[in-house]
């Protein structure tokens, strides 16, 4: 009998942060915050219940880091100084059930549900909506400056570390891709330049959080549409995000405009194997990095999970939905019970969060 743990259970290491397993909570926009952005008591009990559910580290919901990049009503936020003593409850509650928490800093850009969005060239962000204004290059410097602060506040409040979102056509990505960009000036053109950005806000967060402080990024190994960003652009900004001293980058995929082939939150239709949507992308991109390579999408077994890291496709395996359907997936696996999560990828969970109530399975809770 093999008597070799799991890989998918072994300690693992991003920057200064250990982690029990290998096994994150890939970013999940709650619903939890009220209307000022402050996080409810319902998202520190949602949070102690995936820590004592046995995943190595949560990434929290998206927060937005600016008001004016506020993607919806019940979104939590990180824009001001006050909000500090508000994170230390939940914050306090993943590391009393013995969890690591990062927060995920966001800004909307053209998506942002605001009276006027703003983003990095006009583009409407729905078939008939007004063009979205073109940010200004001294906002830009606002903000890089909004992310950075944002990030010495999630320190402040005890988080383990920051993500930056720089996946799924919000602002950090829009800037990232052509399909979005047309700037002429040294933030849109060459692909350098339409990274500046990203790279910019980076460094501005290291010299506010420090060099021991874990920060990592979400980014997409590829858009997805026309013009958009493709596989090898992002390798080459992960490897210019590694040199600026970036932690660990998670690869996801997708925009969320209409004519993109594939939606970050892919449907799977119930028929198809399992897949992880970006494996063949995180192989490619993990060969030409020493940071580590967190994989999201799709992933539903531990049987695939293993695969993966015994192929050396990534690192860190991060799952969504799965938790969403059973918040204790984790722990059920480690306890023997290595049946896959029985989530089925129709997005119902969306449901219940955008109308504010709660975190769960509607599927789940029909059935029990
Ligand atoms: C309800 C819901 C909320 C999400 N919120 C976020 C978010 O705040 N930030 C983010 O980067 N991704 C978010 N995602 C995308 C997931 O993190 C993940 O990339 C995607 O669902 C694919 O992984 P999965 O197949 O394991 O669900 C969300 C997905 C869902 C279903």
């Amino acid at each position: 009998m093999n008597q070799n743990p799991p890989l998918t259970f072994r300690p693992g290491i991003i920057g200064t942060l250990r982690t029990a397993n290998r096994l994150i909570r890939s970013a999940t926009h709650e619903g939890m915050g009220n209307p000022d952005g402050v996080p409810t008591s319902a998202l520190a009990a949602a949070w102690e219940n995936l820590a004592r559910g046995g995943i190595g580290l949560i990434i929290s919901g998206h927060a937005f880091v600016d008001a004016a990049g506020r993607a919806s009503r019940n979104q939590t936020a990180i824009d001001r100084d006050e909000l500090i003593p508000s994170w230390r409850i939940p914050v306090e509650a993943v590391h009393r059930a013995g969890g690591k928490v990062m927060l995920q800093l966001a800004h909307a850009g053209l998506y942002a549900a605001v009276p006027e969005p703003a983003g990095p060239s006009p583009s409407a962000p729905a078939p008939g909506k007004p063009l979205c204004r073109e940010i200004s290059s001294r906002q830009i410097i606002e903000l890089i400056a909004a992310f950075a602060r944002a990030a010495r506040r999630a320190r402040e409040a005890g988080f383990d570390g920051v993500q930056l979102h720089a996946a799924h056509g919000y602002l950090i990505s829009q800037f990232l891709s052509g399909y979005y960009n047309h700037r002429t000036d040294e933030y849109g053109g060459t692909p350098e330049n339409r990274s500046r950005l990203l790279v910019e806000i980076l460094k501005a967060v290291r010299r506010e959080v420090g060099s021991d402080y874990p920060v990592t990024v979400k980014i997409n190994s590829e858009d997805f549409i026309t013009g958009g960003m493709n596989q090898a652009e992002c390798a080459v900004v992960c490897r210019r995000l590694q040199e600026t001293g970036l932690d660990a980058v998670e690869l996801s995929g997708g925009v969320q405009a209409p004519e993109a082939c594939f939606s970050p939150v892919r449907r799977v239709p119930l028929s198809t194997p399992e897949t992880a949507f970006y494996r063949e992308a995180a192989a490619a991109i993990r060969k030409k990095l020493h940071i580590p390579v967190i994989l999201v999408g799709g992933l539903s077994s531990l049987h695939l999970c293993e695969e993966l890291l015994h192929d050396q496709c990534c690192d860190f395996i991060a799952l969504c939905r799965p938790l969403i359907r059973e918040p204790a997936l984790i722990r059920r696996w480690q306890q023997g019970d290595d049946a896959p999560s029985p989530c089925i990828r129709c997005n119902a969970c969306f449901r219940p969060i955008l109308t504010g109530r709660g975190l769960f399975c509607p599927i789940a809770a029909r059935n029990a």
